[in-house]
């Protein structure tokens, strides 16, 4: 039975719903109408059926089907989910938010003080920060901590009587016969705040022995890493006060500068910067500055933010650093004197492609990229303007490169796409762990490359197009792409009843690697 929104949105089919209201033409795989939120003569108003939201290129609205009902019956998300479900008759009760969640609070607030109390008590773990460059006034802000042992986690929760609201985070997990585990066990812990200053979960640091470098809390109802930024909180007064915000990349990053006066530093949590950040940002500034590393991967991540910065309505700045140096060491390396410097002379996404284009550098390229950045910017005058100075660096005619431009809503991904089925098969390899034996598949070198990460245990570079995948019966799927990834299939096996090809994959799939343990959402990388 659904218990929350995320299961009724999946039960939702959002042309079903909009088709309630008003006349939907189809055009293409999606369908379109006259926009009912704004006075529209042209079809401005389209429907996705395959990613279930609407959306209107005219004013902007969009979400949804439960977000249409809100705006068409101009009632809160809460009554039209409700409305919603009585209609096509899916069982669904709205979570009184407040009072389920506000013990959990309590509780992860609790466990971020006793983590915190027990720093001091860690002479390896303050030597570790101390040999970092953290001062003890930013442990403080920052409420690091230290677990030392799951028992003694185990003995305040019970004393709270917490410990199995506790577990519903996946923070710590039960053993069976009243033992328990924490994630974080032996970590340097990093509390992580929403943006209203509650506690919400933990990074977890290796700084000793084995494992992957951090452990985060996985994701969970109060706990949702899209809609989390780190330092966003603690730097909300002076994001707001400066206009600005700077984009990092670790946790390390975000605590070194804000000790040293960039308080308005955030980051996104390990995993990629998405609509929801940028949404989040453009409440309180409207200048962001990329301070990624100056590697390949470093000119990626701004390529993936960018566009929904940019679609947000936020300037952007990118700040190149050394190859193979991050904000952290650079602060150490350089100071803040040379980071300063650094801001202040940083040029805009567009200024600097401008740049190459005047120097003819790589004008083609450049030239692509003005034209694909501009496509996120949804303000029309602005999107004129910066055209209009292309046109005047290039002597091409703004019209003919306003033709290229082509309205985007997500980042284009350079690389080639998984396919559905292995989309399918990696979320069955992450969820369902089963045993599987990789040289019998026929896998595209990505699809490879990320099966080997799940089965290293190794999530942190999964990509949303896998995350985020839903599907109906996951186990079901899961067979089925097993099934036609296979290199060999023997027609007998297709043959069989459910419940034997169930059996005969599971016998015949070897397991790769012993021990795929732990939460499936939780993604880190190996220690390097
Ligand atoms: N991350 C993660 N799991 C990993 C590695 C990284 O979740 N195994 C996330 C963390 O949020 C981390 C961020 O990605 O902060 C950036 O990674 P990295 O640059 O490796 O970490 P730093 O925070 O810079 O850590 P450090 O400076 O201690 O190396
Ligand atoms: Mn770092």
């Amino acid at each position: 039975m659904p218990s929350d929104i995320d299961d009724l949105r999946r039960e939702l089919d959002i042309v079903d719903v909009v088709s309630e209201y008003i006349n939907l033409e189809r055009a293409g795989t999606s369908y379109r109408a006259n926009c009912p939120f704004h006075p529209d003569r042209t079809p401005s108003f389209y429907v996705s059926p395959s990613r279930q939201i609407f959306k209107c290129f005219g004013c902007g609205v969009g979400g949804d089907a439960i977000k249409f009902v809100s705006l068409y019956e101009n009632v809160s998300y809460g009554e039209a989910a409700v409305s919603l479900a009585k209609r096509f008759g899916i069982p669904f009760k709205l979570r009184k938010e407040p009072s389920v969640n506000s013990r959990l609070y309590d509780i992860l607030s609790a466990v971020a003080d006793f983590y915190h109390r027990k720093l001091r008590e860690s002479g390896e773990a303050l030597e570790y920060l101390r040999s970092r460059g953290i001062e003890s006034a930013t442990v403080k802000r920052f409420m690091l901590g230290f677990s030392p042992s799951s028992g003694e986690l185990v003995r305040v929760l019970s004393d709270m009587k917490a410990l199995e609201d506790y577990e519903r985070t996946g923070n710590l997990t039960s053993l069976g016969e009243g033992r328990y585990r924490d994630l974080f066990h032996r970590r340097l812990t990093i509390p992580i705040r929403d943006h209203r200053g509650r506690i919400v979960g933990f990074g977890g640091r290796i700084f000793q022995g084995e494992g992957p470098k951090y452990i985060n809390s996985p994701e969970s109802e109060i706990f949702r890493k899209r809609n989390l930024l780190y330092g966003l909180h603690e730097g909300l007064a002076y994001l707001r006060d400066t206009g600005s915000a700077l984009l990092v990349e670790g946790y390390f990053d975000v605590i070194t500068l804000h000790q040293e006066g960039f308080r308005n530093a955030v980051a996104s949590l390990g995993t990629s910067f998405g609509r929801e950040h940028a949404d989040m940002l453009a409440k309180f500034v409207n200048r962001v500055y990329l301070l990624f590393d100056g590697d390949r991967a470093g000119r990626r991540a701004v390529r993936l933010a960018a566009p929904y910065l940019l679609r947000s309505g936020l300037e952007v700045f990118p700040v190149e650093l050394p190859e193979g140096t991050d904000p952290h060491d650079f602060l150490r390396a350089e100071g803040r004197t040379a980071l300063r410097k650094k801001l202040s002379s940083a040029r805009s996404l567009f200024d600097l492609l401008l740049d190459r284009v005047r120097r003819g550098e790589e004008v083609e390229v450049s030239v692509r990229d003005f034209i694909y950045f501009v496509s996120f910017v949804r303000d029309g005058v602005t999107a004129y303007t910066l055209l209009s100075e292309l046109s005047r660096a290039t002597r091409i005619p703004v019209d003919v490169l306003a033709e290229k431009v082509q309205r985007r809503e997500e980042p284009q991904e350079e690389e080639p796409r998984l396919s559905f089925t292995e989309r399918v098969f990696l979320k069955g390899l992450l969820e369902l762990k089963p045993e599987v034996d990789l040289d019998q598949l026929n896998l595209s070198q990505k699809a490879r490359a990320y099966a080997e990460s799940i089965l290293r245990e190794d999530y942190y570079e999964l990509p949303e197009e896998v995350l985020n995948l839903r599907c109906v019966d996951l186990e079901r799927d899961f067979r089925s792409a097993l099934e036609s990834l296979r290199i060999d299939i023997p027609q007998e096996e297709l043959l069989v009843s459910d419940r034997n090809l169930r059996e005969a994959v599971r016998e015949r799939i070897r397991r790769h690697r012993g021990g795929i343990r732990g939460s499936s959402l939780r993604r880190w990388r190996a220690n390097p």
